[in-house]
């Protein structure tokens, strides 16, 4: 969950480049922030608790000396976010020091191991055990790669690790298993980094490193050797085509709004996705005993509504299920026959990795969504699309998801046509309809953007918010109520309208805002009668309806239009945007940081 950088430059001094990488990772965990550089056989660091920027006008990051340095921002798992457990962390005689993204499972046992070998720790941390491993194992005269292999035997759980050393000073010695790590190769200089925006802006050549891969960095580039067996590896980069500029935010004051207003031209380049992925997972999709749409928070939300588009469209039933529960609910059901579909936007979140490799265990088909090529979510699926959205800095989900919808859209449509479910005709309406989606999402975050912001300048102080939906809607509704919770802070509830009234309801009293998203589809007329009972019961209704709905409209407080002629199943991807704008301009009323929610990482690379 925590983001690594190193560099080792030609010329120049590392720590600025270290600082500015750092930021374009501070997505992934922005609890403290630490960088180590190495001049004159000496290491020179600085690190401490809060936001990268925080801790820049505290210490200035940009002035240790020497060209080679790695640097760390973090997520907190093991010691809370304070100046001691932030990394890097260092040997007891100050010559090595390790930066890590990843979880040491074994850690207890090795810190004991090593305490009794006379080693003295100083943080909290798992990671710690790294760095002592190393000095334990170079005591006994090997070099550092072979103390660093030595060392990464002994550890359980996952990592993504980068190491300097007085040593070998114009070295970064790295590895890697589970965590993501790619090297960047540029003119004058090389880096690793947790993922590739870290050095785009300075070079758009990269290269995967591979689960038990070790890696060196030098002057001469880098080499790759398996951690197994020691044996070199021959791995050229490739060229990534986001551009830097991908990756800024483009004058808007949030990643966030960037990427709302993003979305148009993502959902674009979704329908440009290569045909011959799409055709042979829809093959799996058909040939499936049993199909499960695996994922965590957003991306289980587009699985939800992908459940709804496969048995509409391609009467295919699949069973939508959070990563973190497939094992336990479904884990002795999978088989050779079974197909998972594992949607994830970084392809790096752990327990959809998890989920996948029981599922790859017990022989079933993994087939998988994501935006990150490279992602090991791209590396251990059968098949896999990539949904092309470009980088998402903002903490939370939006361009990502409404593209995610529009990938499994298709899916559904490809599976309907091979099926023959439903009429050609049909199909045809619905593929023109999907052609159209892009321009519809442009007009309603240009047309409803002021609208939502003043909602949310009237709602700003509620203390609670509902959110419901039927039938597919129900899968927008979630996603409103992630959004809003995760950002604003705001408690909220969803649930599928008909269900509201077992339980739900109870909490409905004067004034109470409940959303409703309600397009003209077959639920309509039922949610009706749902408005009107929480109306009834003192409820504030904000509808999300399609223009020109005179009788929701007459019904709610307030009302969001999406035009005309949204077909059912596509409907999520624009009832969607309305309720992420809300979240947004919450987020800014309540003084809330939208693009870092607290406690939140981009990536969740933790079980
Ligand atoms: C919410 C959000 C998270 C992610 C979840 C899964 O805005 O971003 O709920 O959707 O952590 O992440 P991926 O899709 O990377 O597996």
């Amino acid at each position: 969950m925590c983001g690594i950088f190193g560099c080792i430059l030609k010329n120049g001094d590392a720590a600025p480049i270290i600082h500015a990488a750092l930021k374009r990772l501070e997505y992934r965990g922005y609890d403290s922030v630490g960088e180590v550089t190495i001049h004159k056989d000496k290491l020179f660091i600085k690190k401490d608790q809060g936001k990268i920027d925080d801790v820049h006008t505290r210490h200035n990051l940009d002035d240790l000396p020497g060209r080679v340095g790695v640097g760390h921002t973090r997520w907190a798992t093991h010691g809370a976010p304070y100046q001691t457990n932030a990394h890097p962390h260092i040997d007891c005689a100050g010559q090595v020091a390790v930066v890590h993204n990843g979880v040491i499972e074994n850690f207890a046992e090795l810190r004991r191991e090593l305490e009794e070998l006379g080693h003295v720790f100083k943080s909290k941390t798992d990671s710690e055990v790294i760095p002592h491993l190393i000095e334990e194992k170079l005591k006994g005269g090997l070099t550092l790669l072979e103390a660093m292999r030595e060392a990464v035997n002994r550890l359980e759980g996952s990592y993504a690790i980068a190491v300097v050393s007085v040593d070998e000073p114009d070295k970064i010695f790295c590895a890697r298993k589970e965590s993501p790590l790619v090297v960047g190769v540029g003119e004058d200089a090389v880096y690793c980094a947790s993922d590739i925006t870290a050095f785009l802006p300075l070079t758009n050549r990269a290269v995967i490193i591979e689960n038990g891969e070790l890696v060196v960095l030098g002057d001469d580039g880098y080499g790759i050797r398996k951690i197994a067996d020691f044996s070199s590896v021959s791995r050229e980069p490739q060229i990534i085509d986001w551009t830097p500029k991908m990756a800024e935010k483009q004058g808007y004051p949030h990643f966030m709004l960037k990427e709302i207003h993003e979305q148009p031209s993502c959902l674009r380049d979704t329908l440009k996705l290569q045909e011959r992925y799409l055709e042979l997972m829809t093959t799996f999709l058909d040939r499936a005993g049993e199909v499960f749409l695996v994922a965590c928070g957003t991306s289980y939300h587009a699985c939800l509504a992908a459940s709804y588009m496969f048995s509409k469209l391609a009467f295919l039933a699949t069973h939508p299920i959070i990563a973190s529960e497939f094992v336990e609910q479904h884990g002795r059901a999978v088989n050779i026959d079974s197909t998972i579909l594992a949607v994830s936007q970084s392809g790096e979140t752990a327990d959809t990795l998890d989920a996948v490799e029981h599922a790859r265990l017990r022989a079933a088909t993994v087939l998988g969504l994501t935006n990150v090529i490279g992602s090991t979510l791209t590396r251990i699926s059968r098949v896999y699309v990539s949904q092309q959205s470009g980088p998402e800095v903002g903490v939370a989900a939006t361009k990502t998801f409404t593209s995610q919808l529009s990938v499994l859209a298709q899916l559904a449509l490809r599976l309907a046509k091979k099926r023959g479910k439903i009429s050609h005709l049909e199909i045809e309406q619905l593929e023109e309809k999907l052609e159209h989606i892009p321009e519809v999402a442009e007009m309603i975050v240009q047309s409803q953007r002021e609208k939502i912001r003043q909602l949310a300048k009237k709602y700003r102080d509620a203390r609670c918010f509902f959110f419901l939906g039927r039938g597919i809607s129900w899968a927008t509704a979630l996603e409103g109520r992630l959004k809003l919770l995760e950002i604003a802070y705001a408690p909220s509830i969803a649930y599928p309208a008909g269900e509201s009234k077992h339980g739900p309801i109870s909490l409905i009293e004067e004034g109470f805002p409940v959303i409703f998203v309600c397009p003209r589809d077959e639920t309509h007329k039922t949610i009706v009668g749902n408005i009107m009972e929480m109306k009834a019961r003192g409820a504030s209704i904000i509808a999300i309806v399609e223009e020109g709905d005179e009788e929701i409209k007459s019904l709610a407080d307030d009302y969001v239009e999406i035009v005309k002629g949204v077909p059912e199943v596509l409907s999520p991807i624009l009832y969607v945007v309305p309720l992420q704008l809300f979240a947004y301009y919450m987020a800014i009323e309540r003084g809330c940081d939208p693009d870092m929610p607290r406690n939140l990482a981009k990536s969740v690379t933790v079980k």
